[in-house]
């Protein structure tokens, strides 16, 4: 009975500091009550209090410093529930999503719009100031050199410091089997055209980037979306079961960090994934353009590791980590090389050189991992507070998806809110976000919206988040 009753008494303590939080009396990094104090306040023994503290600390919510007490965790502090594994129409399906895609992407250049729907980092976190002068130095020491056409590959040296970089990363490549790409866009564009004719199909996880759905759309082709874990990325037994099913031309993919729900495929299902493609000679796509962004300092390898037979073709670039306006971005085709540099040649015939040698002489100078070390602090820091404050803020039951590394969130809201409904009422108030319905071809995702956490957490954040959850408490 006494032990019942002792039980009670802890969670009671608990029930407080939580409640505290919720309300926002208490926020990441603030010191909680001291022992003492909250021992008086509840009318509990010490050991009492200190019994629910260490509960608290145990799932992550508190933080015990030495000599100086507890306080809320840097991180979150609200009990939450995991994002849903989604469940897409096991059906082909074609995508109509453009005129929404655009009207997202006009707002990223409104400078006076709140920045949390396209994923982009704030440029204060970007190195621009040291690429600016490299960019001097290159334009007053070669004018002429700098007016020409490039190679259609791209850039030597940039190719090399690019392979450099891969390199260092557990991958096996050379410059010469590098393709450089206006950002990783292009890249994409320049391989779907060249393994893909209008009509075909292409599996892609559930929910996907968006840029994704307005290519497809207008190449014609037809998205299979298949169930995937926020944790580990697309279920293999549906994988299985749709290349038995159907003529897949190719597989979308983001293995590491995927945007939206920010997804790491665990080793063998990587293994088993590329496998099961060499052996059906169906192309990988893998896109790493968040690769760079893992909180724990390890970086995920690429599915290239498990592919003997150049089967896949990787993508990714510095758009999100170095210049988004550079437009440098690169594909390793492995044996797709021939017609993928032909829908290049096709296409753009090259890339810009100036930005290239900005970017190379940036990368041999060594300053490229140290810099991505702070990015990445920050956007862990930033992700983790953006999450805080909307699990106080939006509809009881939101769920947000826990990253180990991007710096994007998803929530999930109770099914009644409707993000695109919802998207022009915030869009007047210039508040940007992303609706969940763009990121799949299907009638899906309504209740759900993709957060960009690529701005140090201010005021004006806080506001927009805590309108948005007061925007979002109307549909209930
Ligand atoms: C997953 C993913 N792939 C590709 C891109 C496009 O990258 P780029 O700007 O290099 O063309 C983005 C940009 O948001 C992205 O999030």
């Amino acid at each position: 009975m006494s032990r019942v009753k002792g039980d009670f008494r802890y969670r009671q303590v608990m029930d407080v500091i939580v409640n505290m939080m919720k309300s926002g009396v208490l926020n990441p990094g603030d010191k909680v009550p001291s022992l003492r104090k909250i021992s008086e306040e509840q009318g509990v023994s010490i050991s009492t209090a200190m019994q629910a503290y260490m509960e608290l600390e145990s799932v992550g919510m508190l933080e015990a410093r030495p000599q100086s007490g507890f306080y809320v965790a840097s991180g979150t502090s609200v009990p939450r529930e995991p994002v849903t594994t989604s469940r897409p129409l096991d059906q082909p399906t074609q995508v109509k999503k453009s005129d929404l895609i655009q009207t997202i992407l006009y707002a990223i250049t409104d400078p006076d719009m709140v920045p949390l729907g396209c994923a982009i980092p704030s440029t204060d976190l970007l190195p621009h100031k040291e690429l600016t002068s490299i960019m001097r130095r290159i334009l007053s020491d070669d004018t002429e050199a700098r007016v020409e056409y490039g190679d259609v590959k791209g850039n030597k040296f940039f190719r090399q410091q690019l392979a450099h970089y891969m390199n260092a990363n557990g991958n096996s490549v050379s410059s010469e089997q590098l393709i450089v790409t206006n950002g990783a866009s292009e890249a994409m564009t320049m391989a779907l055209r060249a393994l893909t004719r209008p009509g075909d199909l292409v599996i892609m996880e559930s929910p996907s980037y968006f840029g994704f759905m307005h290519l497809l759309e207008t190449a014609k082709i037809y998205a299979l979306e298949l169930p995937t874990s926020p944790i580990g990325g697309i279920l293999m037994n549906d994988f299985r079961n749709a290349l038995d099913r159907y003529d897949v031309k190719a597989v979308l993919v983001q293995p590491n960090h995927g945007n939206p729900m920010g997804q790491v495929y665990p080793d063998d299902t990587r293994e088993e994934m590329v496998k099961l493609c060499n052996k059906k000679d169906i192309p990988i796509i893998e896109d790493d353009i968040n690769g760079d962004f893992t909180f724990s300092g390890r970086r995920y390898g690429n599915l290239k590791k498990y592919d003997k037979n150049g089967n896949v073709i990787h993508i990714s670039s510095f758009s999100k980590s170095l210049a988004p306006g550079f437009r440098v971005g690169w594909v390793e085709p492995g044996k797709y090389h021939e017609e993928i540099l032909r829908q290049k040649i096709a296409g753009t015939m090259a890339s810009n050189d100036i930005m290239q040698l900005t970017l190379a002489h940036y990368l041999a100078s060594g300053k490229f991992s140290r810099h991505l070390r702070r990015m990445n602090s920050n956007f862990k820091a930033q992700v983790e507070t953006y999450t805080y404050h909307i699990l106080k803020n939006f509809p009881e039951g939101t769920r947000v998806t826990r990253p180990k590394g991007g710096f994007v969130l998803w929530a999930e809201m109770p099914e009644q809110v409707d993000t695109l409904d919802m998207y022009p009422r915030a869009l007047n108030e210039k508040i940007s976000f992303s609706p969940g319905g763009i990121f799949t071809s299907q009638q899906k995702y309504n209740n759900c919206m993709r957060i960009n956490c690529g701005f140090p957490w201010d005021a004006r954040m806080e506001r927009s988040i805590t309108r948005l959850g007061e925007l979002a408490k109307d549909y209930l």
